[in-house]
C-alpha cells in the first residue's frame, strides 16, 4: 500500500497518511506525497475543500527518527524540506487537519500547517522533539505560539508537554473535539459545508486570514480591503446579493 492515499467525496479531497506501523511517522517521501496530492487537489476545479488525516491511533509521530538517525547538517541544509512545507502553505483551498491518536513533533507542525483540526477525544499533541536533542524545525516554534501562546508552547517544546484533546480545545490549537469514532466523519461535514459555499470568497477569505500572520495590521487590512473589492467583480457575487433579495439560495459557479 502507498504511503499516502487519496480519495474524493464530492467537492471534498481526502488526503491519507498510511504507515500504521510506523505511527504514520512523516519520512521524505510521504511529505513529498502529502505536497504534490493538496497540489493536485488545489489545482483541481471540482475540489473545493482538503481534509488530511492519518488513522485513529495516529495523525502522525512526528519526522521518521531513523531517517533523523542517517542524516547530517549537509544532507539537512541541501534538502528541499523547506520548500515542501511551502508548497503546503501555498495551497490556496482550505485544508482541514482530522487528528486522533499522536500528533507529535512534525506531525503536530503538519496538523498547525493546516487551516483547522478537528480532534478525536483521544488526540494528544506535543512537539517532543527536545527529547532527542534537537528542537522543532517546522513551525513548532512558531505556528505554535500564535495558537497556544507562549507559555504553553514554551512547556511543550522545551519539556515535551503533551496536551490532551481537550487541553488542545482550551488553548485554541483545535476547532474541537469528539468521539474517536466520529472524527472523521466531522472533519469531512465541515469540509462539506465549506465546499457549497461561494469558491472565490473561501480562497480570499483562506489568504486574508493567513495574511493575519505576515504582516501589520495595517497592511492585513489594505490587503483584506482589495481581496474585498476584487470579489465584486466576480458573478458570485452578484448572484449571492440577488440570491438574498430573491429569498432564494444562491447558485454558486466560481465565476
Ligand atoms: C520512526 C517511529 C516514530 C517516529 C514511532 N515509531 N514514532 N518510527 N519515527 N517518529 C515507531 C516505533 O519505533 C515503533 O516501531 C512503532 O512506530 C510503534 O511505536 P511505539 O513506540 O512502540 O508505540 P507506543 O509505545 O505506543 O509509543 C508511541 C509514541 C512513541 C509515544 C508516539 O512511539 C514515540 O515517542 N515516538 C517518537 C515521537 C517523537 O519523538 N516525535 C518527534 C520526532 S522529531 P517498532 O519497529 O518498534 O514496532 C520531529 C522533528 C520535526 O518530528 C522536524 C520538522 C519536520
Amino acid at each position: 500500500m502507498p504511503p499516502v492515499l487519496t480519495e474524493t467525496h464530492d467537492h471534498v479531497g481526502l488526503i491519507r497518511i498510511n504507515r500504521p506501523e510506523r505511527l504514520n511517522a512523516l519520512n521524505s517521501d510521504v511529505i513529498r506525497r502529502i505536497v504534490e496530492a493538496a497540489e493536485a487537489f488545489d489545482a483541481d476545479p471540482d475540489i473545493r475543500v482538503i481534509v488530511l488525516t492519518g488513522n485513529e491511533k495516529a495523525f502522525a509521530a512526528g519526522a521518521d527518527i531513523q531517517e533523523l538517525a542517517e542524516s547530517d547538517v549537509v544532507q539537512q541544509l541541501l534538502s528541499d524540506r523547506l520548500t515542501l512545507w511551502q508548497r503546503f502553505q501555498a495551497v490556496k483551498i482550505p485544508i482541514i487537519a482530522a487528528v486522533s491518536g499522536w500528533c507529535l513533533g512534525g506531525g503536530n507542525e503538519l496538523a498547525m500547517a493546516c487551516d483547522m483540526i478537528i480532534a478525536s477525544e483521544t488526540a494528544r499533541f506535543g512537539q517532543p522533539e527536545i527529547n532527542l536533542g534537537i528542537m522543532p524545525g517546522a513551525g513548532g516554534t512558531q505556528r505554535l505560539v500564535r495558537a497556544v501562546g507562549k507559555a504553553v508552547a514554551m512547556e511543550m517544546a522545551l519539556n515535551s508537554r503533551f496536551l490532551t484533546a481537550y487541553e488542545a480545545l482550551d488553548y485554541h490549537l483545535v476547532n474541537r473535539v469528539v468521539p474517536v469514532e466520529l472524527y472523521l466523519e466531522e472533519a469531512m461535514n465541515l469540509a462539506a459545508s465549506i465546499a457549497r459555499r461561494a469558491p472565490l470568497s473561501v480562497r480570499h477569505i483562506k489568504e486574508a486570514i493567513n495574511q493575519a500572520f505576515e504582516a501589520p495590521l495595517s497592511q492585513g487590512l489594505l490587503d483584506e480591503r482589495r481581496l474585498f473589492y476584487l470579489l465584486f467583480a466576480t458573478e458570485d457575487m452578484r448572484e449571492g446579493v440577488r440570491a438574498f433579495l430573491e429569498k432564494r439560495q444562491p447558485r454558486w459557479q466560481g465565476r
